[in-house]
């Protein structure tokens, strides 16, 4: 088959969570199974840096009301995947992340941005034989790329077929119902059984009402979301749609993380030679500024800092946890007060526990490699990754039974 992944973001071209993980690994994944899958993004300036430009890119007529917009096809760096770049200067070449500015507040324009990007996608879809290539399925994930099949729908034709992924029902994409005009979406959709919610619209309903097919990323998760204390509002529409809805547990990508060939931790190790896990140990006990202690059972957390990962429940607990023996590892970025609270929590327990507060790639595969134990606290978690990468190194996942986990 041809499948046309869309998505915000995508390993190693844009990352701020598991997301990126997953639209980065899985089309390999498909690939090794003999389909075609290619990515599109958007074109934000880190990817058009990385990727090698392969073809000519297409214009698109309508750029949402940004100056020009076109289709940029291009491969990625190490897989080689075709990916097919958003190029928008005016929506996205700006300082800050994928979805906010530098200071953490969301784009203003954002039901725009990713509107554009959503009508490329479905433009592929659609239009037999555009940038040379006609997709079997369009593959959209999460609130962004929600749009996806509703501009399918408007243009009808026999294009491909759609399937939406739920990474996180959390994420809602709600924005005032005078969008549905700014991003060409005819306003007789703003229905309770369209994209209407609660007197606002969610580009996440527009994907769970108009796609053919429903995946979310785990099958503990595809039950949770139809109960109102998973839902967060929208558990009536997953039920309604429950017989078109799969929970497919995620994978990982072993060609990243594995800890025989991971060039990012001290030393490499394997299940029949476990020796270097000891010295990767050492290594972050001595980069985190923890008593180098080769006894003191050392526990990791890794992730976003925002009320979903539970971070707090471990931070409240501190005081038993270095009671018992225990050394803590903290990575992470998100919400100004628990990263304040982490921070607090390094300085009064100095060389026990130690607070590592932003976003760096390498870092996370030091603290998956060195520790013995990794929490995973979440209050819900639809599936999880860095659990699964802790049982690929050796260190023990302590986490909640919810979705993934
Ligand atoms: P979520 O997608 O909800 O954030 P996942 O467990 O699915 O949770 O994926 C999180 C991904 O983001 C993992 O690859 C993890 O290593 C990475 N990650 C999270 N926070 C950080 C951080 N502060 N620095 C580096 N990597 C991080
Ligand atoms: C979301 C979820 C996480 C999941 C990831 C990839 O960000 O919060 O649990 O692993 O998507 O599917």
């Amino acid at each position: 088959m041809r499948i046309l992944f869309v998505a915000g973001e995508a390993y190693p071209l844009a990352k701020t969570g598991g997301l990126a993980d997953v639209v980065g690994a899985l089309p390999k994944a498909f690939r090794g199974l003999g389909d075609e899958v290619r990515v599109m993004l958007p074109g934000y300036p880190e990817a058009m840096a990385k990727v090698t430009e392969i073809g000519r890119p297409l214009p698109l007529a309508d750029a949402m009301g940004y100056g020009a917009a076109r289709i940029v096809p291009a491969r990625m760096p190490d897989s080689h995947l075709e990916v097919f770049l958003v190029d928008c200067p005016e929506a996205y070449a700006r300082p800050g992340g994928p979805y906010q500015d530098a200071d953490g507040r969301d784009w203003p324009d954002n039901a725009r941005r990713f509107a554009l990007l959503s009508r490329a996608a479905a433009l592929l879809g659609v239009a037999g034989g555009l940038a040379g290539w006609q997709p079997d399925i369009v593959h959209a994930h999460d609130w962004q790329t929600g749009l996806v099949p509703v501009y399918m729908r408007q243009w009808g034709g026999r294009g491909a077929g759609s399937v939406f992924t739920i990474h996180n029902l959390h994420y809602q994409g709600v924005f005032p119902p005078a969008t549905l005009g700014e991003v060409g979406v005819d306003p007789a959709l703003n229905t309770i059984d369209g994209l209407e919610y609660w007197g606002n619209v969610s580009l996440l309903k527009a994907g769970l009402v108009f796609s053919d097919f429903l995946t979310t990323v785990s099958p503990t998760y595809a039950r949770e979301i139809q109960t109102e204390g998973f839902g967060y509002g929208l558990d009536g529409v997953v039920r309604w749609r429950a017989q078109t809805l799969r929970g497919i547990l995620n994978g990982i990508d072993p060609e990243i993380w594995s800890p025989e060939t991971d060039a990012m931790i001290a030393q490499p190790y394997s299940v029949s030679d476990v020796s270097g896990k000891a010295r990767c140990k050492a290594a972050l006990q001595a980069e985190a500024g923890l008593l180098p202690d080769a006894g003191a059972p050392l526990l990791g957390l890794l992730g976003r800092l925002v009320w979903q990962k539970g971070v707090d429940i471990v931070l409240g607990a501190l005081p038993e946890i270095v009671e018992m023996g225990f050394q803590v590892v903290i990575q992470g970025a998100g919400e100004p007060g628990i990263e304040a609270r982490c921070r607090e929590a390094a300085t009064i327990f100095a060389g026990k526990v130690s607070a590592h507060i932003g976003y760096d790639e390498r870092f996370a595969h030091v603290i998956e490699a060195g520790a013995d134990m990794f929490a995973v606290p979440s209050r819900f978690e639809p599936c999880g990754l860095t659990q699964m990468y802790a049982l690929r190194y050796g260190t023990l996942p302590v986490v909640r039974r919810t979705g993934g986990l």
